[in-house]
């Protein structure tokens, strides 16, 4: 069954403080949700923080980042076993950010998803154009390497717990959105080939939630797309109303309601 599933991406915001009353504040609002799967990914020294604030919730918690050696001399990498000891459920990996401001390669991303899945850590793998690809008309080229190269050696089995997120990077706090039905092809393009790879069952059944300024006044034409599945946010997500307001209209849109 497909989960419908939005997360809040807070990148490097907000304090502990902060931390604990945005979670407490959504835990009042949604805390009980269980039509759509819903998480919150605080920078890793508020994680701890987070969890004991969702506890008892259906808010979970996502790190941004994992690396791909469970211990040893890795000075300031944070490995899958450590995230699951302080609870977390995901780990977002190959966000755009990690890709193009730290220069993450695809054989990286690879080595990152497969560790966090073999560790029992759920991933949500972060996939996007730049805008100079989309215009060059390569966008399903840098997606189909992306996916390709971040899933495609791992068995079928292992995609019950990825998560895909097609973020495309000009859209990224950019205030721009990608138009409902151009994201909903590259959404559609996605599933075609992860059909292709792990059959068109276990396709059906992913979630690829859509990234970039996605907001409570956007999310409704966004979330009414077939193959969009849910939403990974910044910006909006750093607030309870705003956070709040994208669940509401997904909820409305996906017919959850
Ligand atoms: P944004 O970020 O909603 O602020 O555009 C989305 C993301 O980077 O995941």
């Amino acid at each position: 069954m497909r989960r419908v599933f939005v997360a809040g991406n807070w990148k490097m915001n907000l304090s502990r403080d902060e931390t604990r009353k945005l979670v407490e504040g959504l835990r009042d609002e949604v805390g009980d949700e269980d039509r759509l799967d819903l998480a919150v990914a605080p920078p890793f020294v508020y994680l701890a923080e987070a969890v004991a604030a969702a506890d008892g919730s259906n808010i979970t918690v996502a790190a941004q980042n994992v690396y791909f050696e469970e211990k040893g001399a890795y000075t300031g990498e944070i490995s899958p076993g450590m995230l699951l000891d302080v609870g977390c459920t995901y780990g977002i990996v190959g966000h755009s950010e990690r890709r193009h401001v730290i220069g993450e390669t695809d054989e990286l991303i690879a080595r990152k998803v497969k560790a966090a899945l073999d560790a029992g850590l759920k991933v949500i793998l972060c996939v996007g154009e730049l805008l100079g690809e989309r215009e060059a008309g390569s966008t399903n080229d840098v997606v189909r390497t992306q996916v390709v190269k971040g899933l495609f050696d791992l068995p079928a089995e292992a995609m019950a717990d990825v998560v895909i997120a097609y973020e495309p990077v000009w859209a990224i706090g950019t205030g721009v959105t990608a138009e409902p039905e151009d994201a909903n092809e590259v959404h559609a393009f996605i599933r075609a080939l992860l059909a292709e790879k792990f059959g068109r069952r276990v396709a059906d059944d992913m979630t690829i939630q859509y990234g970039g300024s996605v907001k409570a006044d956007n999310a409704a034409e966004l979330m009414a797309q077939t193959d969009v599945d849910g939403a990974l946010v910044g910006g909006a997500s750093l607030k309870v109303d705003s956070f709040v307001g994208i669940i509401r209209n997904t909820i409305e849109a996906k017919g959850l309601g």
